[in-house]
């Protein structure tokens, strides 16, 4: 019998101030999204915002629907719409937020596990690590590749 440890490596900074001005940017339209997010039924409003390979910024938010399961996460959105404006562009950095009656999560929000599924793919397309940016209005952490959120993947080559 083998045992094997999987590390996630966090990196948390106290204020975006603390931040890179890209990263920054990011955050910001991640928060713009989180505004416009259709989410009547969670109120629980979510923004992500990809920033793309070609200098690009897709926002998506969480887009929920009567039949409940028909919804889909922000990241998803985002991540989908990406693909579909620019097929083939890699994602660089994804900055994520999410509120709740007109304030911002304090801590931060990490993706749900069917959008790391989605993460990841992207990012073993674009064939270069793709930075995850969680913003909470006390804490923001940044993960180097979505690979460390997600240690066990379901991967193409299984197909
Ligand atoms: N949601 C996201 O948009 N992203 C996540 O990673 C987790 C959850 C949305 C889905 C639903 O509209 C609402 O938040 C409550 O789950």
């Amino acid at each position: 019998m083998k045992q094997r440890a999987y590390t996630v490596r966090l990196f948390e900074y106290n204020r975006p101030d603390d931040l890179p001005e890209e990263q920054q940017k990011l955050i910001q339209r991640a928060k713009e999204a989180a505004r416009n997010a259709y989410a009547p039924y969670s109120n629980y409003y979510v923004g992500a915002a990809a920033l793309l390979a070609n200098g690009e910024t897709i926002v998506g938010n969480n887009q929920e629907n009567a039949a409940y399961p028909s919804g889909l996460c922000a990241e998803r959105v985002a991540i989908f719409y990406a693909g579909a404006r620019y097929p083939g562009v890699p994602v660089k950095s994804i900055a994520i937020a999410a509120m709740r009656e007109d304030s911002f999560q304090e801590e931060p929000v990490a993706p749900c596990g069917g959008c790391r599924q989605v993460l990841y793919e992207k990012e073993t397309q674009g064939k270069a690590p793709m930075e995850v940016i969680l913003y909470g209005s006390n804490k923001i952490q940044v993960i180097k590749q979505v690979s460390d959120l997600l240690p066990l993947p379901f991967k193409l080559e299984s197909l």
